[in-house]
């Protein structure tokens, strides 16, 4: 196991994983993160664990957390955003995993909306899910009082044969590093500057860059809701982040639902 010493030493940020909490086995990192951030823990403290018995991942999914397959790390932020800003903070940490874990591997990655990374070239396990951002919010009608962000990255493609076909792995991807404290300081060291850029600067420059990365666009797609599909062109995103979709009736933002991507496999609800 990777020492603290080294992580310090690959660590480049002021405040962001300065403090680190190291389980061995957590139902969920997120939810100690937050019960740490109530406790009025140091914002930028990031909680990580061998194992997760109860990983979520988004819509209420679970996040398969087994020891040794992934990284499992929940950051404690205090954004000065308001709570409408706060689903920007999803975008920004997908901006800032994608460039760490870009920075491992050879292999081209590529985002899907709104938080996925993903390996973006065809003659590698195209479409197949590298990492997944999990941020959660306790907030009121003005402020913010508790953020969380979530991230798990596979550091191997998971053993659940329903989620492989699915999932890649860094291990899998000529990465440069597999340890999860070098991956975590990775992360951290373009996670600190995304968000003060997003607290400067707002959105904008961000989605741009975003949508730089991101796969499928000017494609034909579909955003499932949990009560029907909607098909249209993926047109970028709008000023605030949202999925600008085009169909024969018009373009239309879209704050929620799963996209899916042609050639992109699909995973069922597990
Ligand atoms: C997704 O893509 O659906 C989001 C996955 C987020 C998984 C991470 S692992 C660390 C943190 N703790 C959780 O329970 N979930 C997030």
């Amino acid at each position: 196991m990777v020492d603290l010493t080294s992580f310090a030493a690959r660590l480049s940020t002021s405040h962001l994983a300065r403090v680190v909490v190291r389980l061995r086995d957590v139902g969920s990192t997120n939810d100690v993160a937050l019960a740490l951030s109530k406790l009025e823990a140091r914002p930028g403290l990031v909680v990580t664990a061998d194992r997760q018995t109860a990983g979520r991942g988004q819509r209420g999914r679970r996040w398969a957390s087994e020891p040794g397959d992934g990284l499992y790390s929940s950051f404690v932020l205090r954004p000065n955003l308001r709570p409408t800003e706060a689903a920007a903070i999803t975008l920004a940490a997908g901006l800032a995993v994608h460039a760490g874990l870009q920075s491992l591997t050879p292999v081209p990655l590529g985002l899907k909306w709104p938080n996925d990374v993903l390996v973006g070239e065809p003659g590698h396990r195209y479409g197949r899910k590298l990492a997944g951002i999990l941020f959660e919010s306790v907030a009121g009608a003005d402020a913010i009082h508790h953020a969380i962000l979530g991230i798990g990255v596979n550091l191997r493609v998971p053993h659940d044969p329903a989620l492989a076909p699915f999932a890649t792995g860094l291990e899998s991807l000529e990465a440069t590093t597999t340890e999860p404290l070098h991956v975590l300081a990775t992360i951290a060291n373009r996670l600190e500057p995304e968000l003060e850029r997003l607290e400067r600067s707002g959105l904008s420059a961000l989605c741009r860059e975003w949508t730089e990365h991101a796969l499928g666009i000017g494609q034909s797609v579909e955003v499932h809701h949990p009560d029907h599909v909607e098909v249209g062109r993926f047109d970028g995103l709008s000023s605030d982040g949202n999925l600008r979709l085009t169909t024969p009736r018009g373009t239309r933002t879209i704050h929620s639902g799963r996209l899916s991507l042609p050639n992109v496999p699909f995973p069922p609800k597990l």
